[in-house]
């Protein structure tokens, strides 16, 4: 008797038809759809990778979310906004349950936003904030104050150079234009050192919060400008960038130019215990586990206070030698 054996193209028709039944009975986490199980699914758009700080703070997000065992969909938006506005979008046409978000520069987000509220989906602004007038498009934010991180180094400066006899010309590395911690930071340094006339800014340009951006402007800053007596660079990566634009220059960072810094990730506080750096202002990246709890809160329908600062504090060469052993990134 002859058998009919089916042909290997039935087969292959067969398997993916079979596969795909089994995918969509267990739910595909690559959608975002939530699962029976009730795992809170978390769209989370990162600036990008331009800093150490950055990457402890995606490595903490993404530790958090595991812990908390929630399924979070990370997406990387290379510091561009239009990146960041796409992820939230799929993130909404996903159906995640909360969206998180850093946003890379603080205007142009009412549109997307008022398309996750009109979707039900509450938003959590992480890091950085928006300039946004309605305050209902987002439920809480959670990170640094700015103004303040700027302030305590400025504050320093005046103290260190109060009794400077002339001018002092200090130049100043921003960050990403546009940023929060870009324009609140300027605000509060400037704020600070308008207590001592002597303390001038002469230049003043962005280094997009990278080392190379660093390096490049200081070049720059240092051509044009033969006395440089301090640098206030909104990052520590800005900062190692600008060292070796210093170092080249035949100056010595730290002595010839004192450098003030914020962040205080591993590598700015080695450079600030080698005397390199003279002082840092602190931001914390390690935002994942208040984030979690958060994500939670929000997905309950808890209330939740509109605004959470993240705590810091400021690292002098002493501070940093004593802090290097246990620092955590
Ligand atoms: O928004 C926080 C800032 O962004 C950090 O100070 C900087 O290093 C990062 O790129």
């Amino acid at each position: 008797m002859r058998t009919h054996l089916p042909s290997r193209k039935v087969i292959a028709v067969l398997t993916a038809a079979l596969l795909a039944t089994g995918m969509a009975a267990c739910g595909n986490s690559d959608t975002g759809d939530k699962g029976d199980d009730g795992t809170i699914t978390l769209g989370f758009s990162q600036v990008g990778a331009e800093s150490g700080w950055r990457t402890a703070n995606t490595t903490s997000i993404k530790e958090a979310a595991t812990g908390a065992g929630i399924d979070l969909k990370f997406d990387d938006a290379q510091q561009k906004q239009e990146n960041q506005i796409k992820a939230i979008r799929n993130f909404i046409q996903q159906k995640v349950d909360v969206i998180a978000f850093s946003p890379v520069v603080e205007s142009g987000w009412d549109t997307v936003l008022k398309e996750a509220k009109d979707a039900k989906i509450p938003v959590i602004l992480t890091d950085r904030s928006v300039d946004s007038a309605d305050k209902s498009l987002y439920k809480t934010f959670l990170g640094s104050d700015f103004v303040k991180e700027g302030r305590l180094a400025g504050e320093w400066l005046v103290e260190q150079k109060k009794a400077a006899p002339g001018p002092v010309n200090i130049v100043e590395l921003q960050g990403t234009t546009g940023s929060a911690p870009a324009n609140d930071r300027k605000k509060g340094f400037a704020e600070a050192i308008a207590a001592n006339p002597n303390l001038k800014i002469i230049a003043s340009q962005s280094g997009d919060f990278t080392r190379a951006g660093g390096k490049q402007v200081m070049e720059q800053f240092l051509k044009a400008n033969p006395k440089i007596d301090v640098l206030f660079a909104h990052n520590d990566d800005m900062g190692l960038g600008a060292l070796e634009a210093i170092t080249a220059a035949g100056k010595v960072p730290g002595k010839d130019i004192t450098i003030i810094t914020v962040d205080a990730v591993k590598d700015g506080m080695q450079a600030l215990a080698d005397g390199k750096f003279n002082f840092i202002a602190e931001c914390s990246p390690l935002l994942g586990p208040q984030l979690m709890d958060l994500v939670k809160k929000v997905h309950n329908g808890e209330e939740v206070p509109a605004r959470i600062e993240t705590q810091e504090t400021t690292f002098t060469q002493e501070q940093a030698k004593e802090a290097l052993p246990n620092r955590k990134y």
